[in-house]
């Protein structure tokens, strides 16, 4: 039976648009994903969001909608964004998904059956940031350390899970189980915090104070506590209790998140799980946060950083490469986009570009672009072997404790040796001397062997990336992307054709990045007292322009294609679907950039972008007074 493999992200709160947070921990999850997958296991991967609770409420509140129609809005965008990054999730769950809906109340009435939900007074200091009761010692200068703000003091009946029960089990169970959470230092932190007696925890809200919940199924008069909702995904996702997938993959789960969670993950969820009748996770991972200009990121604060930006800025292979070696697992890290365009240039367009760029080219001059028949390898190209054969267990074992950027750089130490063989056997002059042919076909079966074993070690990182390069070599990536086939050498035969392709990673240009998208912001505050030369402005060409034609792009909540005259056609993607019917759009004339670079969104060209104004109400477009010439620039 093949080995299996069961992973989970955070489903994500619906009151914030998805961003690098967001987007490393869900790339994370897919890298791990990917890894089994490559070893051959049976996977499974959740992501989704988590949509109920006070949050919820007042975000809603905020943009002037109901919650419903408002985390549908969000929880798509977290669900168009992954495929952006190339992240390929098996399951995206809701938490107001119907199926979830019966699952928590199932195990509510399970374990309130069980006699582990009890109904009690409690009085408290309650945070509505945190919805949640904190205690004195929690607190800092007497205030919720996460809002700052002084709790209130509240005094009500609700329903409490009587977590306290299962405390010695798990001060046990994580003692027995070293690797239960990990890295050590988050498992320090909970044992620590199990050294002082657990509260039992408050799992309802009276619906005098909140309506946007699971409803407890044995008192209507209170919904479920957003975290006992939220935890139950991890089962609901598995189709709990009598789905297939449920048996598979519920002994192999390994759960990934950020430090913020880990109390409800680290503590609630094991002892809910035991109160539920089942057994741990097998393995949670707790990575730290990342900072801007050592601030977190947060949308008040205006310094998000979106998903789509930064492929955007990187391209999709390099900004998952970037994240997974710019924070070593477990620590916090600052985000900048100029140390990231540094390592792409460093590593990938030098190191790993230049070496297959450089290997084909050796290939194609020296032996007609076919893979060479190799004679017994000696010397640099023996050495090169071992190293590329000795990678792949220390890449297994590093990846396997969730150490990627130790993995990658194993990988790198083969490239530049690679790179390092090309320079001191110099093929270029083995070619003159006829004697010397054995030896040339040596090297370059060794470097062409060496690629097709780093093109399955980054795959995980890299799926295009991987892709590419073993196409280039004459393989398959559908037969000869896996791990068995980098345990082995000589598995490129020779006479193969292998082909010319693109450049992998071009070089980006410095000085851009730096000074035009340091950091994307949220909205323009930061650049609204900033001034602009009038020759700065006078290149961007602004048009009047009629929208002919307006449809919705197939799968795509937000995104409208829209033909305009101005005054030949031409196409513009814009994202504002949710914002406008087609029928609100023909006819109209609005204003459009009309020397903007087109680019390619969601296999269609855009040639523009669309003027919009943007306040809490929504989008409203730009539009001349009086009727305009198609066409007509705008300045
Ligand atoms: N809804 C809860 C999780 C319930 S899981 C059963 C929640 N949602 S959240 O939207 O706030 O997401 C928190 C998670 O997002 C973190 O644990 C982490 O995975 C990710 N991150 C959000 N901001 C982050 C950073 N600045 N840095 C790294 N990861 C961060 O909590």
């Amino acid at each position: 039976m093949k080995n299996r493999f069961y992973i989970t992200t955070p489903i994500y709160y619906v009151n914030a648009e998805p961003h690098l947070g967001h987007a490393y921990s869900t790339v994370i999850t897919d890298v791990q994903n990917r890894f089994h997958k490559l070893r051959g296991e049976e996977t499974f991967f959740l992501t989704g969001t988590d949509e109920h609770g006070d949050k919820i409420v007042q975000a809603a509140e905020k943009q002037g909608t109901d919650p419903k129609t408002y985390a549908d809005r969000i929880s798509s965008l977290f669900r168009e964004s992954w495929p952006l990054l190339d992240i390929e999730p098996d399951r995206f769950i809701r938490t107001t998904e119907p199926e979830h809906v019966a699952t928590v109340q199932r195990i509510l009435q399970d374990v309130y059956d069980r006699g582990d939900i009890v109904f009690r007074e409690y009085e408290g200091l309650y945070c509505f940031g945190c919805e949640r009761f904190y205690m004195e010692r929690e607190l800092e200068d007497g205030k919720c350390p996460d809002h700052g703000t002084v709790p209130v003091r509240l005094k009500e009946k609700n329903y409490f899970f009587l977590m306290s029960r299962y405390q010695d089990w798990l001060i046990d169970h994580i003692k027995k189980h070293p690797l239960f959470i990990t890295p050590e230092r988050y498992r320090n932190e909970v044992l620590s915090f199990l050294k002082d007696p657990l509260d039992d925890l408050c799992i309802s809200r009276p619906v005098s104070r909140l309506t946007w919940g699971i409803p407890l199924p044995f008192d209507d008069k209170f919904v479920t506590y957003v975290w006992f909702d939220a935890l139950i995904n991890y089962l609901t996702g598995l189709g709990y209790p009598d789905g297939p997938n449920f048996s598979k993959f519920w002994p192999v789960t390994e759960h990934v998140i950020a430090k913020d969670i880990l109390k409800p993950h680290g503590i609630y969820w094991p002892t809910m799980l035991k109160a539920i009748g089942l057994k741990p996770y097998k393995r949670l991972h707790v990575h730290g946060y990342w900072q801007i200009r050592d601030q977190k990121m947060s949308k008040s604060l205006g310094n998000i950083v979106r998903p789509r930006d930064l492929v955007e800025s990187f391209g999709v292979d390099a900004t998952r490469y970037c994240l997974m070696q710019e924070m070593v697992f477990g620590l916090d890290a600052g985000f900048s986009e100029k140390s990231f365009l540094l390592r792409i240039n460093a590593d990938l367009a030098n190191d790993l570009g230049n070496l297959v760029s450089r290997t084909l080219a050796m290939v194609r001059k020296y032996v007609n672009g076919e893979v060479p028949a190799p004679q017994d390898p000696e010397g640099v190209e023996k050495e090169l072997r071992e190293a590329a054969l000795r990678l792949v267990p220390v890449w297994e074992k590093t990846m396997e404790s969730f150490a990627m950027h130790r993995a990658m750089q194993a990988v790198w130490e083969v490239i530049n040796k690679a790179n390092k063989v090309i320079d001191t056997s110099a093929p270029w002059v083995l070619a003159k001397d006829p004697a010397k042919a054995g030896q040339l076909r040596n090297v370059l079966y060794t470097l062409l062997e060496s690629l097709r074993i780093i093109s399955i070690l980054v795959a995980p990182v890299m799926p295009s990336t991987a892709g590419k390069m073993q196409e280039a070599i004459g393989l398959d990536p559908q037969e000869d992307l896996n791990l068995d086939a980098a345990r082995r050498w000589g598995i490129l035969t020779p006479g193969t054709k292998t082909s010319r392709i693109p450049s992998l990673f071009p070089r980006l240009e410095t000085g851009k990045t730096k000074d035009k998208k340091e950091v994307k912001k949220e909205t323009v505050s930061e650049n609204a007292g900033k001034q602009v030369s009038f020759e700065d402005f006078q290149q961007i060409d602004l048009r009047v322009a009629k929208i002919t034609a307006a449809e919705r792009v197939p799968k795509a909540d937000r995104l409208m294609k829209l033909n305009v005259h101005c005054p030949e056609e031409r196409t513009i993607v814009a994202g504002i679907a949710e914002h406008f019917s087609p029928e609100d759009l023909i006819g109209r004339q609005v204003v459009v950039v009309a020397n903007l670079k087109p680019v390619k969104i969601r296999g269609v060209r855009s040639e523009g972008m669309l003027l919009v104004a943007k306040d809490d109400k929504g989008l409203h477009l730009t539009t001349v007074a009086t009727p305009a010439e198609s066409g007509a620039k705008v300045s």
